[in-house]
């Protein structure tokens, strides 16, 4: 026997996880009586169940195994070397190679001045992490002065906000993560709701959904609308008062928003104008997933500060990173300053050797040049699917890609959170899973089947996508006609 599998059977793994896994983002009460689905092994873009069944996984994990699930033989060794070497040390005061070696080669991949970085444990904490180094940034800059405990407590009696830039704006129906400061950052109401208080202060933009607006509008229109909509925010929460813009290159939740024309160049110049720290959240636009290393490079978006995590380490690891420019690491680099934040895994050396090893084998392999020679090719294949009245919209690029679906095409009507409910829920995810495909249907916003498949997926892979959407789709069809 292995030392990886395992010794339970598939009833007692089923029984163990009923008893005791709580898993995430998951309606247990669902499991009491249904079986838990057990994912037992990998291999390129499919995924075996502890029954064998196989799945195509066109979600790539979670839009992360961007090498896909074959590397965990030469992945592992490179962990088993450096745990030989020196399981742990941390880059609290200390360094140690491999973390200095990814720092580089990280360095080296992403655009322009994007030249430290700081590692942490995944996308939440990355997320959080650029939003306490942009607040600390103003103040490092020694444009105003720290508080003295006693004038803070003042001001919290007061009732006065902190005397410095704090506050940030991130975009409607975009996901950011779920620890406090990203959670707050998020734009999903259903997900904020259950813990507020959040932290203040975060206000909320259009994202570039063009599918809903009026079809008359042209996209230069549309940029233009999004750019005054954002200035007026941050006019109206006060200029001196913002340090971060953050937003994804391509936002996820909704459904793969691609930026329309002038957009990016208009964001930037609007932090210029207001001297605010721009962040591209690249958690899974970074390394491969839009055809480039970063977004931020196919859409000239020139970020001061870039999160990652996920295809850092093809998600073979739990590690993320905040990089930042040179020009927001300057006054972090004077007398007695310091960035007071860390964490105890951050830059991990097995994490840090793992995703040195993914990122050889994404250069070795060929996978962003691979993304942007087949990219063409998947959009067409999936756009195959809008032959069906339930599509509306197939939008994205590189491999990230989302099906918006719709309950009468010409109009673009939206279905009702109970046609949602009982179409996604009820029906769609069962029924994808069913046939052996494993995507997302998500009504995070308006409703959309997200399709982000592990980066070595081909022709054959896309057919089959689409060969199993067209057949699910249309019974979804069929369905939302015979009001089922
Ligand atoms: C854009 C974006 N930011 C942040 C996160 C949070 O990452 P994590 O789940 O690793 O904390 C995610 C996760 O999906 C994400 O998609």
């Amino acid at each position: 026997m292995s030392i990886t599998s395992t010794a339970l059977t598939h009833e007692e793994l089923q029984r163990a996880a009923r008893d005791h896994l709580w898993m995430h983002f998951t309606r247990m009460g669902g499991y009491r009586d249904a079986e838990v689905p057990i994912i037992v092994r990998g291999d390129g873009c499919y995924l075996e169940d502890s029954k064998g069944k196989r799945y195509l996984d066109a979600l790539a994990g979670l839009f992360s195994v961007n090498i896909g699930y074959g590397f965990g033989e030469e992945i592992g060794q490179a962990a088993l070397e450096q745990m030989r070497e020196l399981p742990f040390y941390t880059n609290w005061s200390y360094a140690h190679p491999r973390a200095i070696e990814l720092a580089q080669t990280v360095a080296d991949l992403a655009p322009g001045d994007l030249n430290r970085v700081f590692f942490v444990s995944g996308g939440s904490e990355a997320v959080e992490s650029a939003w306490k180094l942009a607040r600390q940034y103003y103040l490092a800059r020694g444009e105003k002065r720290v508080p003295s405990a006693d004038e803070t407590r003042h001001d919290q009696r007061v009732g006065l906000p902190p005397p410095h830039r704090y506050k940030a704006i991130a975009r409607q129906v975009a996901y950011h993560g779920t620890t406090f400061g990203a959670l707050s950052i998020n734009g999903i109401p259903s997900l904020r709701a259950p813990f507020e208080p959040l932290v203040p202060e975060v206000r909320h933009v259009s994202n570039t959904n063009r599918y809903h607006r009026p079809v008359e509008e042209t996209e230069e229109e549309f940029t233009r609308f999004l750019l005054a909509e954002l200035e007026q925010t941050i006019e109206a929460m006060g200029p001196e008062t913002v340090c971060l813009v953050h937003m994804e290159p391509v936002q996820n939740a909704g459904g793969a928003f691609t930026p329309p024309a002038g957009y990016w160049q208009g964001v930037r110049a609007l932090c210029d104008r207001y001297d605010i720290l721009l962040s591209a959240d690249e958690v899974i636009t970074g390394f491969g997933r839009v055809g480039a290393w970063f977004g931020s490079e196919r859409y000239d978006i020139r970020p001061d500060i870039v999160c990652c995590a996920k295809g850092l380490s093809s998600s073979y690891a739990s590690i993320g990173a905040v990089i930042a420019t040179d020009r927001v690491m300057e006054p972090f680099m004077a007398d007695t300053t310091m960035y007071a934040h860390g964490i105890t895994f951050g830059g991990h050396p097995v994490m840090s050797a793992i995703a040195l090893k993914n990122i050889e084998i994404m250069k070795r392999e060929r996978i962003v040049e691979g993304v942007r020679e087949h990219e063409d090719a998947f959009r067409a294949t999936l756009e195959q699917l809008l032959d069906l009245p339930i599509v509306g919209d197939v939008r994205g690029v590189g491999f990230f890609y989302a099906l918006e679906l719709v309950k009468d095409k010409e109009t673009r009507e939206t279905f009702t959170d109970e046609e949602c409910e009982s179409l996604l829920r009820g029906f769609l995810s069962g029924a994808l899973f069913d046939r052996g495909l494993i995507c997302r249907a998500d009504d995070r916003g308006d409703p959309v089947i997200q399709i982000s498949p592990p980066l070595v997926a081909r022709q054959a892979e896309f057919d089959e996508m689409v060969g199993i959407l067209g057949d699910v789709l249309a019974e979804a069809g069929q369905r939302v006609k015979r009001g089922s």
